[in-house]
């Protein structure tokens, strides 16, 4: 099928690759010049494991490319999906400026073309976007003179750096359309990457649209769940992760995402949560649990400091800390609302010097504090002389370090493990001090 995608993000790079992969004829179409270029030369404006490889081959094979010129892309696809950014408004809502731009541009290209039958001309949108925006694109491009053109919701749940695999393995596939025909050109489009009997679920835009938002809310429930039994652990000397264990078994609670941390970041819990709320805000119906999850998550992006101000009794001007992690979680550049730069906020405030390693998001980084910082090409060049170290995201190099060459690098012997990588025991038997997450101190 000829399918167009507009905006080349993480959503819509994926999204159009992913398509090309399964032998769709794809345009990708975004209007930053710098990053089509960059697509056009062979490289990626973002790091995903995977998909560097999958642009390549797919442009190889001339089923993929890249463009400014949504118009030309536009009027010669059937299936064209919106997947640009939805950045969070000032009252806490998703910005649809660009949704409805590109909506907009959409009906302008199309508004002289003749209507097909059902389904031969299909505006999906695959961004995150609050519910009834499905109906509010559908009503542009009427104003614009398209009222033949459908408006299918196809909201995406994959994961940055499992996000192929989240693509082409989807636990499930759901589609809002308001005319049964469409949902067949979908079900077509997706029949490839379904094949191990995962469903796809047909359901109105409005209920596609608030499944998104809920799937998001769940996921991060839980993480505010667990890291507020952490810090109860920590205040009653239990261990979080044996009380992960003991209740994880229960089939009804299980496993995933039950992990304590120095909070939740990233491009879509913090945003989707807040616009949640603005939902319930704009319905008259306060989200009382929404905002605690809210509410637990920016406090828990402080408990890591917490336990290193404590530690050094309160006062750290002067000191020096090493911090390994930056990226919101392992397998991205992405740093955007990471617990990281909550950290080190906290401890420039304090008077802290900070040495810091990540194995891909330095240069993010580096972008935002300049100077600031001290940046280490390799984890154990963040440690020369620093009196502690702090791990914010489990990246797997971190996992199995030298412990022995960490003791004679660092001049003081504790460490902060904001992601319970390691476990005390261990830890003082090289003769560290050790903070976990909910590790009982
Ligand atoms: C999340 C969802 O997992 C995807 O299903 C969804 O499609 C995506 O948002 C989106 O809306 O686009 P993502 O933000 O890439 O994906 O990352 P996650 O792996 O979900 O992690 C989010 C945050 O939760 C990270 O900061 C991670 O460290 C934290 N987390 C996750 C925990 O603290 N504990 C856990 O047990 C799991």
């Amino acid at each position: 099928m000829k399918v167009t995608v507009v905006g080349t993000g993480y959503v819509g790079l994926v999204t159009g690759t992913c398509l090309a992969e399964s032998g769709n004829d794809v345009t990708c179409v975004d209007n930053n010049p710098a990053k089509i270029e960059t697509l056009n030369a062979g490289k990626l404006p973002i790091y995903e494991p995977g998909l560097l490889e999958l642009v390549q081959r797919n442009r190889h094979d001339a089923r993929l490319s890249f463009t400014t010129d949504l118009r030309t892309a536009v009027r010669a696809a059937r299936l064209i999906f919106i997947a640009v950014g939805t950045p969070q408004s000032e009252a806490g809502d998703a910005d649809l400026t660009a949704v409805f731009a590109v909506a907009d541009a959409i009906g302008a290209a199309l508004k002289d073309e003749p209507p097909g039958p059902p389904g031969s001309r299909v505006v999906i949108t695959k961004s995150t976007v609050p519910v009834g925006t499905n109906k509010a694109v559908a009503g542009r491009l009427a104003a614009a003179g398209c009222p033949h053109v459908e408006v299918a919701s196809n909201p995406e749940f994959l994961k940055e750096g499992a996000a192929i695999d989240d693509f082409m393995k989807p636990d499930r596939v759901v589609v809002g359309v308001r005319r049964p025909e469409v949902a067949e050109v979908l079900r077509e489009l997706y029949a490839p990457f379904l094949r191990t009997e995962r469903p796809f679920l047909v359901m109105t835009p409005e209920s596609a649209e608030m499944t998104k938002y809920a799937a998001n809310a769940m996921l991060a429930t839980k993480i505010s769940f667990i890291n507020e039994m952490a810090n109860l652990c920590d205040r009653l000397h239990a261990d979080i992760n044996d009380v992960r264990k003991g209740i994880g078994h229960d089939q009804r609670i299980g496993f995933q995402f039950l992990f304590p941390g120095p909070g939740y970041g990233g491009s879509c819990f913090p945003k989707d949560i807040e616009a949640v709320i603005a939902m319930g805000r704009r319905t008259g119906l306060p989200l009382k649990l929404m905002q605690a999850v809210d509410a637990v998550n920016d406090d828990q992006k402080l408990v890591l400091f917490g336990k290193i101000a404590a530690h050094f009794g309160g006062d750290l001007a002067g000191k020096t800390l090493a911090v390994w992690g930056l990226a919101f979680k392992p397998r991205t550049d992405d740093i955007r609302e990471a617990p990281a730069l909550t950290l080190i906020d906290e401890l420039l405030a304090a008077g802290v010097k900070v040495r810091v390693h990540d194995p891909e998001a330095m240069e993010n980084v580096r972008a935002l504090y300049g100077e600031k910082l001290y940046y280490a090409d390799k984890p154990y060049g963040a440690l020369e002389g620093a009196d502690g170290l702090a791990i914010v995201t489990e990246w797997p190099e971190f996992r199995n370090p030298d412990f022995e060459l960490i003791r004679r690098l660092l001049a003081g012997h504790v460490v902060f493990d904001g992601r319970n990588v390691y476990d005390e025991r261990t830890m003082s038997q090289y003769g560290f001090t050790y903070y976990g997450i909910g590790r009982g101190k």
